[in-house]
């Protein structure tokens, strides 16, 4: 089969990186839920766990080694022989594992975090690599806060790692830092400085701590990155990940010629499902899979979305597995709203003095936030029984 150059790969790590929010803690079977959830969505690769930072975590990456056979099983670890020992233990059921070393690549990770030196760290990268490439072929290698690194520095340690065998280089802006400019002339850059940069795929790994996760990802995505890293509801650490449902339906919405092998109609299904298990609610006005991401509740859109969907709404809530948009009854609403509602209740618009029961249900809305199906009975009353169609 060709190598289709205008793929992305979708590389979920809500096991792993979404699963390091405080209190959200998943067992193994919960885990095994989501991984089968996520091949069913069609993504490429999960990663499953950080095999030696806990029993838990071990027994996670073995199981779902087992249990999910399509996409690729991928391990974290650090750049260190235990670490590497232990997920290449832990991955040896996989049909496709990846084991994913790295280690810190800006001047403040070297300096405050290993007290080293590029040097040392670059020699570190290069080894753990070739370590790893004794038990599984496909290595992917991270640079921690290469948002913050020398790119001519980065664009070493990156040569280094594909000549030790590094299959995909990650390239994380751990901390979220750039800027979408930024993020994607570094990854430009490394396209056009490193030797052999085709040999890998680049992937990028946001972080959302300016609010630029998704449009960072994107920007590296345009400038020659193939694999985006993210999770589902954009869960993570302190501001939390690139939300997967966000990209998927940017690369869906816009014509930027790179496409990825999700099916976006399990995506809310599976908001709910992480949302759910992981104690995590998601804020209402989330893009994609927010409460109210397909709901209009002012008067001029409601009336607008009425006319033509598309007046109002970008995507199709079927895409995202949704079955409808909502028209919500509030204060702000007009009348063509609550006909709206009225004719879905069953009530015939012809025989109803629309003006009068408009200004009862302002004065409802008025102390009720929103108007239910319930209010609305209750509005017309009983009297007005002979009214439906
Ligand atoms: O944000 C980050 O740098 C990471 C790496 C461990 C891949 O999560
Ligand atoms: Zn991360």
């Amino acid at each position: 089969m060709l190598h289709d150059p205008n793929r992305i790969f979708v590389f979920d790590t809500t096991l792993r990186d979404g699963e390091q929010v405080p209190g959200s803690q998943l067992t193994t079977p919960e885990k095994i839920i989501i991984g089968e959830a996520l091949e069913a969505l069609g993504v490429d690769v999960i990663e499953a766990g950080f095999p030696i930072s806990s029993p838990g975590d071990f027994t996670s990456v073995v199981e779902l080694s087992k249990a999910v056979r399509e996409p690729i099983i991928c391990a974290l670890t650090r750049a260190n022989k235990g670490d590497i020992d232990c997920a290449a233990e832990a991955l040896k059921y996989a049909k496709h594992p990846r084991i994913h070393t790295g280690i810190g690549s800006s001047d403040m990770h070297i300096k405050y975090k290993f007290n080293s030196t590029r040097e040392a760290i670059l020699e570190r990268a290069a080894d753990a690599v070739k370590y790893a490439k004794q038990f599984v072929e496909d290595i992917e290698f991270y640079a921690e806060d290469a948002g913050r690194a020398d790119n001519v520095y980065l664009a070493q340690m990156i040569e280094a790692v594909i000549a030790a065998g590094a299959t995909v280089v990650n390239i994380p802006d751990t901390n979220g830092y750039c800027l979408p400019e930024q993020y994607g002339a570094k990854i430009r850059f490394l396209k056009e400085n490193v030797k052999n940069i085709d040999k890998a795929v680049i992937s990028v790994h946001c972080h959302n701590d300016l609010g630029l996760a998704t449009a960072n990802s994107i920007a590296g995505l345009q400038n020659g990155a193939r694999q985006v890293e993210c999770t589902i509801n954009g869960i993570g650490e302190r501001a939390g990940n690139t939300s997967l449902e966000e990209v998927v339906m940017i690369l869906k919405t816009h014509q930027l010629n790179l496409h990825t092998n999700v099916n976006s109609k399990h995506l809310s299904k599976l908001s709910h499902m992480v949302s759910r298990m992981m104690r995590m609610p998601v804020q209402p006005n989330k893009a994609i899979v927010g409460k109210n991401a397909f709901a209009h509740s002012s008067g001029i859109h409601q009336d607008g979305v009425l006319k033509h969907r598309e007046n109002y709404e970008i995507i199709n809530p079927e895409d995202v597995g949704i079955d409808s948009s909502e028209i919500i009854l509030t204060a702000r609403s007009g009348r063509h709203a609550l006909k709206h509602h009225l004719e879905r209740l069953g009530y015939d618009n012809e025989r109803i003095d629309l003006d009068q029961v408009y200004q009862n249900f302002l004065a409802m809305a008025d102390v009720k936030k929103e108007i239910k199906d319930d209010d609305l009975l209750e509005l017309m009353g009983v009297e007005t029984e002979n009214n439906f169609k």
